[in-house]
């Protein structure tokens, strides 16, 4: 290979590389949105931009100490973080289901509104407050919204329940008396696949006379 080329092939990041040789391959057979998607996944997993950092995070009311890389979810954290001092966090009721923002089985809320933890990166929920299902009950004190759950039976498999439950307590704290119309869009970015909506509006209208 002439000195010239050597030289520039040396200088071909992985990054470029990725972006140049990988997508070129599966052009053709992958719709694009997919394509940005795993095209940034390759250069995370190339190591670009990948930083670790201790950060410190008020979950529940206590504060954790822990290192994350700078692509670390929330719900990563919440789910397998370990702190600092060895312990896990293992706040597993946020669930990992979709990992892409569609489902909000991982809901929790962020100063009291109610975010998708896969979609946000644990660095950005520095000196905010989390709250996780976990954290609703006072003591043996059910959340109104969790009692209402349990009064309708607004579940079959459970899996997307952590999820409703915060979504309708965040949609409890911004309105407290919603009509059903507005607790249906207040809750739509969550998916039950068993089918268990009219228990659930139920259960959120009979908290909000609770709250
Ligand atoms: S797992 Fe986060 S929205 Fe589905
Ligand atoms: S109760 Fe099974 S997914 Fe909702």
């Amino acid at each position: 290979m002439p000195e010239k080329d050597k030289k520039q092939g040396t200088n071909i990041s992985r990054r470029n590389f990725l972006k140049g040789v990988g997508t070129g391959t599966v052009a053709a057979t992958v719709a694009p949105s997919v394509l940005i998607g795993s095209e940034k996944a390759a250069e995370a997993q190339a190591g670009d931009a990948i930083a670790n950092a201790t950060i410190e995070l008020n979950i529940n009311g206590k504060s954790y100490q822990v290192e994350v890389e700078a692509r670390t979810t929330l719900l990563t954290v919440l789910r397998d973080g370990i702190d600092t001092g060895g312990n896990n966090i293992d706040l597993t009721g946020a669930k990992l289901i979709c990992d892409r923002g569609e489902c909000g089985g991982c809901t929790v809320m962020v100063d009291g509104k109610s975010v998708y933890a896969c979609m946000m990166l644990a660095i950005d929920a520095q000196g905010k407050q989390i709250t996780t299902v976990e954290g609703l009950a006072d003591g043996d004190d059910l959340h109104p919204v969790q009692e209402a759950f349990i009064q309708h039976d607004a579940l079959m498999c459970g899996f997307c329940t952590p999820g409703f439950i915060v979504s309708s307590a965040a949609l409890l704290n911004e309105n407290a008396n919603p009509t059903m119309e507005e607790i249906k869009v207040g809750l739509s970015g969550n998916t039950c696949r068993c089918g268990t909506y009219p228990f659930i509006f139920d259960a959120v209208k009979t908290a909000s006379r609770k709250v």
